[in-house]
């Protein structure tokens, strides 16, 4: 037998009690990574929603504020508004609200503008809220200071009351009158969902309506998304891809549908469809779809009686036809105001509108024609009906010729179309730009679109204005942002991208307001108040566009991503030789689209005059839009006293060594964040750094090989280079697809 050691035994009782302690502790360790990972999950899907506790100077200043609140009138839509100031007061300020069925001494008070004058009221004359605007005031009501938010109808009422809360969390005073009318009535976010529960070109996860072919039964996040569209005045959405499914109109289906809108309607947000317009055939089981056939038109009829039957406030239908493969009129021989106008009619009873896409291009395109042009397209397909469209038809225009490109010239559709309401689409999911993987705030962008002045007749004409309806008095008009939004607690894969959401609906609500304030807002918002975190992260937001174009696509070349493939990826060499589009026809002379009047396709000529006047020449044309309209040796001179070739060799290292700045600002804030936030967000800036790197090189290297003109810094093509001959990432690509992948 062997004899006890009292040694071993010793140390075998240490080593159990270490272990013990290790098992303690790491279990102890675990909780809390859980704890705060769920934590930060429940920040994330809060957004810009999450009414965090403010400090004692701002609850001191808002110590006067009514302790109770009066809704008068009853509906959903008010209902969420009561209860929004209940929870946000609460939560911010530690208030909690009484509710009362009437009005004894001081009161917030809710209510339509009929049912606030009833009480004596007298409101300042000069205020007239429009559709969906509001009124936030202060006013003696039964002798006791009230503060008072309405509107004309009680969707304004919910927005004045987001309005009210978010003046409070950003620590805003109360004082003065705020009255608000959105710019256009039109301000909807389309989701591109497939009914598997895929989303196309979506980057935050599985879709929040369908699954496996059907609506989920957990709508939860879906009513969560409602409540975040409507704080920044969205009212509609459209829940599945432009890319239709004939399925979704399946009679089955929108009984399924109706659960989705019963989500959204509390929050006075409509939902609406993307419809393909061959359903009729399809769903229908008729021999065709052609629009001028009484029998489709009869089925599209009684398809929106059954739509509206189940969703009474159903907003109407979104359609791409004849592009990139979908069905349209010209199986028939019709028009797109043919196809149009059919669909609209069904809708028109019930108040639908159908939004048309003006996305029509042909991606069969003999690229061997230098006159061929992808981005004449929507301009040669609609200008010619002007007029021709039912009053219910908005076209639903991208901002810009090709398709959602870094940067692109606006679409001269806007101005192309006077006697037909129009929209402007817009991208919010990263698509062509970074793809979330890289921040990239598109607010600034955007501006520069909307602000545009196309000179119509000679008049100031800026794009908003186009858009909105208000230049060429049209009934409708407005804006869609392309969302995309997942089931990803931060919605849409990143959390700094969530700014471009809410960018969208503050611009779509006014276009007028600066990036600077817009990010302002959303940071606050997001981030609470700290003044290093808010400047920090504001910095970052405001330079990211012209940072992620520095590295990705010089002077308005066009794509240079992998267009056949991921559109993630640099991959310049697949942008030509195929029908898909022609984006810079690069070689070894020189770089750039010949789109002028005189001697390219003549794309410059849809634009009003003094817009030509501006692109048509060399000398006049901006240098970030070079070589969209131009085609140039490598050698000529930009305004900015560079070449072209040294210009893009700079321009690639300036946006790379920015993108390693990011990190390094990101650093700055360690400590004013919480842990589980930094850390993911300092993950995300160092992978773009590398991104950055790996854009730089592959672009640069291909301009060399291409120009053969080494760069005067000797960072590209001189032998002691770090790229002596161009791209050193593997993998880059020759584009001879001629498929574009889903
Ligand atoms: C882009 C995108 C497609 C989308 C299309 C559209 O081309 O890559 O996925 O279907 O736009 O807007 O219809």
């Amino acid at each position: 037998m062997r004899k006890a050691n009292p040694i071993r035994a010793r140390i075998k009782h240490s080593l159990r009690r270490i272990l013990i302690l290790l098992v303690i502790t790491l279990s102890f360790a675990g909780t809390i990574a859980a704890q705060s990972s769920a934590e930060s999950a429940t920040i994330e899907t809060a957004a810009w929603l999450r009414y965090e506790r403010l400090d004692s100077k701002t609850l001191h200043r808002h110590s006067q504020l009514p302790s109770n609140i009066v809704v008068l009138g009853k509906s959903a839509v008010l209902e969420s508004a009561e209860q929004e100031l209940v929870r946000g007061l609460d939560q911010m300020l530690g208030r909690k609200l009484a509710v009362k069925s009437s009005i004894q001494g001081k009161a917030l008070i809710l209510g339509t503008l009929d049912k606030i004058e009833s009480l004596g009221l007298a409101l300042p004359e000069f205020i007239t809220p429009g559709n969906d605007g509001f009124l936030l005031v202060h006013g003696r009501i039964h002798g006791a200071d009230c503060v008072v938010i309405t509107a004309r109808n009680d969707r304004g009422v919910l927005y004045g009351s987001f309005a009210l809360l978010s003046k409070i969390a950003r620590g805003e005073s109360l004082a003065k009158l705020v009255e608000q009318s959105p710019y256009a009535r039109v301000r909807w976010v389309n989701q591109w969902d497939n009914l598997d529960g895929k989303i196309e070109r979506g980057y935050g996860g599985p879709s929040i309506f369908f699954a496996n072919g059907k609506v989920r039964d957990d709508l939860t996040r879906a009513g969560q998304y409602a409540r975040l569209l409507a704080s920044i005045g969205i009212n509609g959405c459209t829940i599945n891809n432009v890319n239709a499914a004939p399925g979704a109109l399946e009679d089955s289906f929108i009984a399924q549908v109706r659960r989705i809108a019963d989500a959204f309607r509390p929050w006075g947000v409509q939902i609406s469809m993307s419809a393909d317009v061959s359903s009729p055939r399809i769903v229908g089981g008729l021999d065709t779809f052609d629009p001028l056939d009484p029998r489709v038109a009869e089925w599209w009829r009684k398809k929106a009686d059954e739509i509206y039957r189940q969703i009474p406030d159903f907003g109407g239908f979104v359609v791409k036809a004849d592009s990139e493969g979908r069905s349209g009129p010209s199986a028939y021989g019709r028009t797109h105001a043919d196809a149009a106008n059919v669909i609209a009619r069904a809708l028109e009873p019930h108040g639908g509108v159908l939004f048309y896409r003006a996305f029509v291009y042909n991606h069969h395109l003999d690229w061997h024609d230098l006159k061929n042009d992808r981005a004449k397209a929507a301009y040669d397909n609609f200008h010619a009906l002007d007029g021709e469209f039912d009053d219910n038809v908005v076209i639903q225009i991208k901002n810009g010729p090709i398709d959602f490109q870094v940067r692109e010239p606006v679409s001269p559709l806007f101005a192309g179309l006077r006697r037909t309401n129009e929209a402007i689409e817009l991208q919010i999911t990263q698509e062509y730009t970074g793809q979330q993987k890289h921040l990239c705030f598109l607010v600034p962008m955007w501006k520069e679109v909307l602000d545009f002045d196309m000179r119509v007749d000679g008049k100031s004409s800026p794009v908003k204005d186009l858009v909105s309806g208000g230049f060429f008095r049209r009934p409708i008009g407005g804006f869609a942002g392309v969302a995309n939004v997942g089931m990803d607690a931060n919605w849409v894969g990143s959390p700094l991208a969530m700014a471009n959401l809410y960018g969208f609906g503050r611009l779509a609500w006014d276009p007028n307001l600066s990036s600077e304030a817009i990010v302002d807002e959303w940071v606050r918002l997001s981030y609470g108040n700290d003044p290093l975190l808010v400047h920090t992260i504001e910095k970052l937001q405001l330079s990211s566009w012209h940072v992620y174009e520095s590295y990705s696509g010089p002077l308005g070349a066009g794509t240079l991503t992998n267009i056949t493939g991921n559109h993630y990826d640099p991959g310049p060499e697949s942008s030509e030789e195929n029908g898909w589009g022609q984006w810079h026809r690069a070689d070894h002379q020189g770089i750039g689209m010949d789109r002028t009047m005189k001697t390219g396709t003549g794309y410059i000529g849809q634009y009003p005059p003094e817009v030509q006047t501006t692109y048509e020449s060399l000398e006049n044309c901006p240098d970030n839009l070079l070589l969209f309209f131009h085609h140039v040796p490598y050698t000529h001179v930009l305004h900015s006293g560079k070449n072209v070739v040294q210009h893009v060799y700079d321009s690639h290292y300036y946006g790379a060594a920015q993108a390693h700045e990011f990190v390094a600002q990101w650093k700055a804030v360690a400590g004013h964040i919480d842990e589980a936030r930094y850390r993911d967000i300092l993950a995300r800036f160092e992978f773009q750094a590398k991104e950055a790197d790996k854009w730089r090189d592959v672009i640069c290297g291909w301009i060399y090989r291409l120009s053969g003109i080494p760069d005067n810094k000797r960072r590209v093509g001189s032998p002691a280079s770090k790229n002596p001959a161009g791209s050193t990432v593997p993998g880059e690509i020759r584009g001879t697809a001629s498929v574009k992948p889903a």
